[in-house]
């Protein structure tokens, strides 16, 4: 049935995130394994088929819809996407078309995506040093962001800086980087780093929560809570003397899932239900041998199955609360 996304518990469900590939330039020490095992391009949504997965959303009352990876920018065709999806935002069936991208190749594509009505970018960003970077990411090139954030800024598209705040990695930066956010006039979002995955560090020892990073904040600079909301989990303050609007992601120490307004497409076709649960429905097969019903029935069992939150932990030893990593649903 062609009617409007609700879930088992009443939670409308608007926000579409679809994965357009799950290989990455970046190998980031709390996302990937150093070695990762990627898709065959046979088992990859095609750029025509991951149209068809936006406009069969859309159809069902989706508002926003976000790309994401692996590094979006990799795949080959997302502009040729973007301006697809984008379509719907000329015409008002989409209220926002973005992504979530590390920014080392948006410098080539931020005309493209800003032609296609991209008007806001989330940008992966843990560090603003250069070798502290390159220690993160274990490839990143620095300069390659800061070219790619300038490229986008210059096509009038805003950007908010994602930062996984990391015990002994990137802690002590915190300040420095809501300080040049402000001075940038770029949003920030720290985020809690969230069992996903086997990488080779212990989560445990880069776990940071976000409620003593708060404090200590409050405790240097007047934060007034904002009621704004982008659609996503972040909950904003305003800093008065940075001039910043600040985001915490908190899904370990303050759950949001109450508010849970979404669903995710990885890039082989599965909706996830929920970031932290393993289990996902195909939707490839419908894709590719039913018409438009049969993905409205698979997006409907999805629906029927999708759960009422996430039950993540880091404990020392223990696996992480999610097989699959980061990458393969975008975050
Ligand atoms: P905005 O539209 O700017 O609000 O973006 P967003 O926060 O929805 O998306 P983004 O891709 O920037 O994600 C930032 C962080 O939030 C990432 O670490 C995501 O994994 C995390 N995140 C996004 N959605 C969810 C969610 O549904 N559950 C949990 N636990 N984390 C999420
Ligand atoms: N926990 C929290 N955030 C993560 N990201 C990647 N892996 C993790 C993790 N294990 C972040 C990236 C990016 C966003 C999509 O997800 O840094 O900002
Ligand atoms: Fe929604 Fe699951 Fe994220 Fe909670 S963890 S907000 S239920 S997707």
């Amino acid at each position: 049935s062609a009617t409007a996304l609700t879930d088992s518990f009443g939670r409308r469900i608007s926000y579409l995130r679809l994965s357009v590939t799950d290989r990455c330039d970046l190998r980031c020490r709390y996302c990937m394994a150093e070695t990762m095992t990627f898709l065959p391009r046979a088992q990859v949504l095609s750029i025509e088929e991951l149209g068809e997965v936006a406009d069969a959303f859309i159809a069902r009352g989706v508002r926003k819809i976000r790309l994401t990876g692996g590094e979006p920018l990799v795949r080959g065709g997302i502009d040729t996407l973007a301006a697809t999806i984008g379509r719907h935002v000329a015409s008002g069936a989409l209220d926002e078309l973005t992504l979530t991208t590390n920014a080392t190749h948006l410098a080539a594509h931020a005309g493209a995506l800003a032609a296609a009505g991209v008007r806001r970018i989330n940008v992966s960003l843990d560090t603003l040093d250069a070798d502290r970077f390159r220690h993160i990411t274990r490839t990143g090139d620095i300069a390659k962001v800061h070219e790619g954030i300038a490229a986008a800024t210059a096509q009038g598209i805003r950007i908010k800086i994602n930062m996984v705040a990391l015990k002994g990695l990137n802690e002590d930066e915190i300040e420095a980087m809501a300080r040049w956010c402000g001075a940038e006039g770029h949003d920030l979002t720290l985020i809690e780093t969230m069992p996903l995955g086997v990488v080779e560090e212990d989560r445990t020892d880069r776990y940071l929560p976000l409620d003593g990073v708060r404090q200590a904040l409050a405790g240097r600079f007047t934060l007034i809570p904002l009621a704004h909301r982008s659609g996503g989990p972040a909950r904003y303050v305003q800093v008065e003397e940075l001039g910043l609007r600040l985001g915490f992601i908190t899904p370990m120490t303050a759950n949001f899932c109450d508010g849970c307004n979404r669903l995710r497409v990885s890039a082989k076709g599965e909706i996830a239900m929920c970031l932290g649960h393993d289990e996902t429905v195909d939707l490839r097969t419908a894709l590719r041998t039913g018409g438009r019903a049969a993905l409205d029935a698979v997006i409907d069992e999805a629906l029927t199955l999708k759960p009422l939150r996430h039950h993540f932990t880091i404990q020392r030893g223990e696996a992480p609360t999610v097989r699959r990593h980061m990458s393969v649903t975008g975050g």
